[in-house]
């Protein structure tokens, strides 16, 4: 049996148009919201995730800012940035583009960024916030657009085991407090294992939900996977294939090809939870200007 196929496509944009409509609605009644990325240096992966967070905001009617700072830039340099940003009446959210450089303290930068304004939610007050039910949590956006993912095409997450492969900061462990809030999108049982666990083909093995992020190309196997489960992969890989025009492809955290044989549902890569993670940052970007009153 084929997996159904959870397209990422057609949930990111009618999230996208729900916010598109608040967005001129503020527009009409004062100004945009506004959204500010800071990325520093030239990874080639991090360039092209901002240049498309900064082509949705505008095309969702925001105000959008891109400031660009060089690889040799100080610490003193990027938290001038960040503070400068805190105050700007414009920037009502931003983030600063992950990884930085190694010179660079990065939890230092992440603290300095006002809770308020922060859309990514990576700041403690937000993590803090998330962990106990607190609605003005900024939730960081790609467990966020998952759980949207999981509401929107009707898998049900009360009373399912959940079961998260990789703990970490940005999907891993957010992922499990909204997993394990009380309310749609949430009830479940969850389990979060890594690359310390004990059998963890037999933990994967007891979900009803499996979201797979720990950043190695195609290590979830078909063997992994009960019969009928959820899959959704939230990694993305650039392996080597010379057969490819650009010398590589694209590939997820989970063996897509064997493993939809056995899942019930399964997401795609590209074209699953990447598109949701920018839909959900748009929706941030609303609720941190709903949040500080539209001003
Ligand atoms: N790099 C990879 N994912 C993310 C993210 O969600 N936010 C930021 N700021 N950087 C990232």
């Amino acid at each position: 049996m084929s997996a159904r196929i959870l397209d990422g496509v057609p949930l990111a944009d009618a999230i996208r148009a729900e916010v598109g409509a608040e967005v001129q609605r503020h527009r009409a009644g004062g100004r945009a919201p506004g959204l500010a990325v800071v990325i520093v240096g030239e990874n080639p992966a991090s360039q092209v995730y901002v240049r498309a967070k900064g082509k949705a905001c505008e095309e969702a009617g925001m105000h959008s800012e891109t400031v660009r700072l060089p690889e040799a830039v100080t610490e003193a340099e990027l938290l001038a940035t960040v503070e400068r940003l805190n105050r700007d009446p414009r920037i009502d959210g931003f983030l600063v583009q992950l990884p930085l450089p190694k010179h660079i303290n990065g939890e230092r930068v992440l603290n300095a960024v006002d809770p308020a304004k922060d859309v990514d939610g990576f700041h403690p007050v937000n993590v803090g916030k998330l962990s106990i039910g607190d609605p003005t949590a900024l939730k960081p956006a790609t467990p966020f657009g998952v759980q949207q993912m999981l509401i929107r095409s009707g898998i049900e997450t009360r009373g399912a085991n959940a079961v998260i492969l990789g703990r970490s900061n940005i999907v891993g462990k957010p992922m499990a407090s909204l997993l394990i809030q009380q309310g749609e999108g949430g009830d479940a049982t969850v389990t979060i294992c890594h690359s310390k666990s004990r059998d963890l083909p037999g933990i994967c093995r007891t979900a009803d939900i499996l979201i797979v992020a720990i950043g190695r190309p195609e290590f979830v196997t078909a063997d992994m996977v009960r019969p009928g489960a959820t899959v959704i992969d939230v990694g993305i890989n650039r392996v080597d294939d010379p057969s490819q025009p650009k010398g590589y492809r694209i590939v997820g955290d989970v063996a897509y090809g064997p493993v939809s044989e056995v899942a019930g549902a399964i997401t795609p890569v590209p074209g699953g939870v990447g598109r949701m993670t920018i839909a959900m940052l748009l929706q941030n970007t609303l609720q941190a200007f709903e949040q500080a009153g539209g001003r």
